[in-house]
């Protein structure tokens, strides 16, 4: 019977395309499974749980060092710099008090201070202080073409006005302009020039073999963050209303997408020396893991777009982790932003 015979033949043919996709589906399967496991950044293993690191923690200084810079003190300040000194610290401590949105000199800046980031007015060793200023700047860099290329700390001061605090910077000439840079030159006048300041900027964390991981860092915020800067990360006013008590980390208040903290190492040091409030160089209070995995969570959530000059940038000499292409390394935007970061070092050292 021809007819059987073909109907035989016909589920014979539909079994074994069957069997084939199935066979593929397996070893697609299992592709899967092998390379999340290679690269398993996802930290989903204990049922979505994050696992606190053996707790109490108590982590190594970052520093033992005993002759850090300490800011030359104010009470040396020849009578006649006094006052513009003095209230440049003010500022700096202050910002939104004078410069913010309700500022009772002008209204040119997001509600931040400077201080929220360069900690106690800019002082504290690995707080972002100000111990490198006076004895490194002008810098030249090569990142930048043409006139950008040499730039004095009124630029460098200018360019966290315009970024960090998502603003306008005082016109140079401006009591309020001169007054910061006279602050910034005095407390890091005791370093010699040329020489940076021992324990002066950001803390480098080493880096992680793995991308950091925002799912993880959100886990991470909502237990050792989200008491003092909220579930939806705006920080909190002051009694005042005027200025944060607790800073914003993202939102319309917070610092733009151009800003040094954007940077995945800077925001990872930053919290590594000095989050959560209460921490410091000399007691971290977060692991290495944990800082990069809360920067990569906090630098994927909303805030102001980048205001740049885009054209400006040599593409060849970008930092590692500036998250914006085109690169000439051929790594990814997204690598540029998570990380791994070592291959991109070490393609940059050829
Ligand atoms: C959101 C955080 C943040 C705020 C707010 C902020 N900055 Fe910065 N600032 C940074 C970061 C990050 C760097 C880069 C530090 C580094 O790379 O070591 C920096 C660098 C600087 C430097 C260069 C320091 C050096 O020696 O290299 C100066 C000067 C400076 N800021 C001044 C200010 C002033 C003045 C204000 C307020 C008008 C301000 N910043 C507000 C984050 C901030
Ligand atoms: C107990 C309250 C508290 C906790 C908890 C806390 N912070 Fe902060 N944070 C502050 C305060 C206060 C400042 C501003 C410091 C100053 O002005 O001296 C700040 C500043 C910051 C800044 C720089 C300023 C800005 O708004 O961009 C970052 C970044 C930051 N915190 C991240 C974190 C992260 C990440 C955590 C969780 C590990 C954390 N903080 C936990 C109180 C806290």
């Amino acid at each position: 019977m021809k007819l059987q015979r073909q109907v035989k033949l016909l589920i014979w043919s539909i079994t074994g395309i069957l069997a084939v996709v199935l066979l593929m589906s397996v070893f697609w399967f299992l592709a899967q499974e092998m390379t999340r496991e290679d690269f398993d950044t996802s930290g989903q293993e204990n049922g979505g749980q994050y696992q606190d690191s053996v707790a109490p923690v108590d982590f190594p200084p970052l520093d033992t060092a005993t002759d850090l810079w300490t800011a030359q003190d104010l009470s040396r300040v020849s009578p006649s710099d006094k006052e513009k000194v003095e209230y440049g610290k003010a500022l700096i401590a202050n910002t939104a008090t004078y410069l913010g949105p309700k500022g009772s000199v002008a209204q040119i800046t997001n509600g931040m201070n400077c201080q929220n980031c360069h900690l106690q007015a800019g002082t504290q060793p690995y707080g972002v202080n100000f111990g490198s200023s006076w004895s490194l700047y002008p810098k030249s860099h090569s990142q930048q073409k043409g006139d950008e290329s040499t730039e004095d700390l009124y630029m460098r001061v200018s360019s966290c006005f315009e970024r960090s605090l998502n603003g306008i910077a005082p016109s140079k000439g401006s009591k309020e302009m001169q007054s910061i840079l006279a602050y910034i030159n005095f407390v890091g006048g005791n370093v010699a020039k040329g020489k940076k300041a021992k324990g002066s900027g950001i803390y480098e964390v080493p880096f992680l073999s793995r991308a950091a991981d925002p799912n993880r860092g959100k886990l991470i915020y909502a237990k050792k963050c989200v008491s003092c800067h909220l579930e939806n990360g705006a920080g909190q006013l002051a009694a005042d209303g005027k200025s944060y008590q607790y800073p914003p980390l993202w939102g319309d208040h917070s610092y733009n997408e151009a800003a040094g903290m954007y940077r995945l190492s800077k925001f990872a040091g930053y919290v590594k020396a000095n989050m959560p409030q209460g921490a410091s160089f000399r007691s971290p209070l977060l692991s290495d893991e944990e800082s990069w995995d809360l920067a990569a969570f906090v630098n994927s959530q909303p805030r102001p777009a980048r205001k740049l000059n885009k054209s400006s940038l040599h593409i060849s000499k970008k930092y590692f982790d500036d998250p914006f292409g085109p690169f000439a390394d051929g790594f990814s935007e997204k690598q540029h932003k998570y990380g791994p970061f070592k291959p991109i070092q070490e393609k940059s050292k050829l």
